[in-house]
C-alpha cells in the first residue's frame, strides 16, 4: 500500500501568525517535491461560508448555536474531499479547523458575565465528532502584547483582547484533550520570530510529510 498524505492543522488565535506559517510551510513542502495543499476554515467561499463571513462582518445576526453549527456544517461540506486527498497520497495543512470551532464557541459567556459559559463545552464538540482527525495540530500560541505589536487585531467579531483570552484558555483545555485521546497537539512559541517559529513547525512536521502509513482515524472517537 503506498502511504498517504499527512493531515496537519494549523491552530490558534487571530493575529497568531497561522496564514503566514501555513503558507510558509506549504512552500517549504513544495521545494521538497511533497505533494501538498493549502486549505482553511472557515472556508468562506460556499453558501454556508457566505452565510459564516456575514456573521463576522456583523452584517448578520445568528443564533450562538446556529452559527456554532453552520462553522462545522462547512466543515462537513469538505471532509471527503478532505480523505479523497489524503488518500490520493497529497498532504493537506489546515488553516484552523474544528478546534477553532470548539475554542471560538465554548468561550462564549453570557451577556453581562464574565464567566458563566453560554454553551456547554461537550455540546460544542459533538457537532465534528466523526470528521478526518488531523495526524498533527500546530498551536500557535501567542500573547496578548505580541498580538497588539503585530498590528492589533481586525474589525471582525472576536478580534478582542478579552475573547481572545478566554479562546486560549478554551485551546489549552482542547490541547489536553487531544493528547489524552492519543493525538498529536504541539504548542508553538508564536511570540518568536517568523524565522523560528518556522523551524519548529518544519522540524514537527518533516517525518510525517514523508507520507503515512496508518489510516485516518476520526475526530473525538
Ligand atoms: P480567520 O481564520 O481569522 O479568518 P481570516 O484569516 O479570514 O481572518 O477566521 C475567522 C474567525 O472565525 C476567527 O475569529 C475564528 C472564528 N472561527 C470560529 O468561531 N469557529 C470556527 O469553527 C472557525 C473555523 C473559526
Ligand atoms: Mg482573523
Amino acid at each position: 500500500m503506498p502511504k498517504r498524505g499527512a493531515f496537519i492543522v494549523i491552530e490558534g488565535l487571530d493575529r497568531s501568525g497561522k496564514s503566514t506559517q501555513a503558507a510558509a510551510l506549504l512552500r517549504r513542502l513544495q521545494d521538497a517535491q511533497v505533494s501538498a495543499k493549502l486549505i482553511k476554515f472557515p472556508d468562506r467561499t460556499t453558501p454556508i461560508g457566505k452565510m459564516i463571513d456575514a456573521y463576522l462582518r456583523s452584517e448578520s445576526e445568528l443564533d450562538d448555536r446556529a452559527i456554532h453549527l453552520l462553522f462545522s456544517a462547512n466543515r462537513w461540506e469538505l471532509a471527503s474531499s478532505i480523505e479523497a486527498t489524503l488518500r490520493s497520497g497529497e498532504t493537506i495543512i489546515c488553516d484552523r479547523y474544528a478546534f477553532s470551532g470548539l475554542a471560538f464557541s465554548a468561550s462564549k459567556v453570557r451577556p453581562g458575565s464574565q464567566s458563566y459559559p453560554l454553551l456547554d463545552y461537550d455540546w460544542c464538540r459533538t457537532p465534528d465528532a466523526g470528521l478526518p482527525a488531523p495526524d498533527l495540530t500546530l498551536f500557535l500560541d501567542v500573547s496578548t502584547d505580541a498580538a497588539k505589536a503585530r498590528g492589533g487585531y481586525g474589525e471582525e467579531r472576536y478580534e478582542r483582547e478579552d475573547v481572545q483570552r478566554r479562546v486560549r484558555d478554551v485551546f489549552v483545555r482542547i490541547g489536553d484533550q487531544v493528547e489524552a485521546g492519543g493525538g498529536r497537539w504541539e504548542v508553538v512559541d508564536a511570540d518568536e520570530s517568523e524565522e523560528a517559529v518556522r523551524d519548529v513547525i518544519w522540524d514537527a512536521a518533516k517525518d510525517l510529510v514523508k507520507g503515512v502509513d496508518a489510516p485516518i482515524e476520526k475526530l473525538w472517537d
